[in-house]
């Protein structure tokens, strides 16, 4: 099973992935923790991914998708056991790269969890967090910026993966809990 968990910046992905990789045994891949990595060792995509996310933007499809890629090159149990993607595709060629990087292992996207979240709730959630987060994203005019790029680059892909059958809308407005057993039925259909 591969799932992808899709929702503006603040909408629960992490959190939802977490409870999601208890019940279901499936690798969690967040593009934004391996990126955070990156910059934390001070690697060369660090480097670049540090100028993007600190002004709330989205790094180049194309290193995203190599870095993707190469994850699965080197990694045989990705395969094996399934994988959340959490925070990727975040863009029509991410998502177009998705498919084919995954077909080549003869596997698919079996569905895409969104999670629907007021913006109010998402802006205040961020705020929360960046009091004790140290995100360098995790500030009102960055997470300003992020809610815009997710409008314009990532929400067009709510209507790619509905157009495919794919797509699972989840109310993100609740409580965590509330929000699991929902996508737990989603995910055990
Ligand atoms: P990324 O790390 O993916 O950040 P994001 O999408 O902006 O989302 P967050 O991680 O902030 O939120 P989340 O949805 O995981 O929510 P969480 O569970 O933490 O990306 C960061 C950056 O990396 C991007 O801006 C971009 O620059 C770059 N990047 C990453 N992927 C990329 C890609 N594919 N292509 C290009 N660039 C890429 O919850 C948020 C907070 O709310 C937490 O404090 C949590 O405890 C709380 N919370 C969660 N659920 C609830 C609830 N139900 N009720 C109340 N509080 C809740
Ligand atoms: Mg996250």
């Amino acid at each position: 099973m591969n799932i992808v968990i899709f929702g503006a910046p603040g909408s629960g992905k992490g959190t939802q992935s977490e409870k999601i990789i208890d019940r279901y045994g499936l690798h969690h891949i967040s593009t934004g923790e391996l990126l955070r990595k990156h910059i934390a060792e001070g690697t060369k995509i660090g480097k670049v991914a540090d100028e993007f996310i600190s002004k709330g933007l989205l790094i180049p499809d194309q290193l995203m998708i190599d870095i993707l890629a190469d994850l699965f090159h080197n990694d045989a149990t990705l395969i094996e056991k399934g994988v959340i993607f959490d925070g990727f595709p975040r863009t029509v060629p991410q998502a177009e790269a998705l498919a084919d990087l995954l077909k080549e292992f003869g596997t698919g996207v079996d569905a895409v969890v969104g999670l629907e979240v007021e913006e109010d709730e998402l802006i205040n959630r961020m705020l929360e967090r960046g009091k004790t987060s140290g995100r360098a994203d995790d500030n009102i005019d960055t997470i300003r910026k992020r809610l815009e790029v997710y409008h314009s680059q990532t929400s067009p892909l709510k209507d790619y993966y509905t157009e495919r059958g794919q797509y699972r809308k989840i109310d993100g407005n609740r409580t965590v809990e509330e929000i699991f057993t929902d996508i737990s039925k989603e995910l055990d259909r």
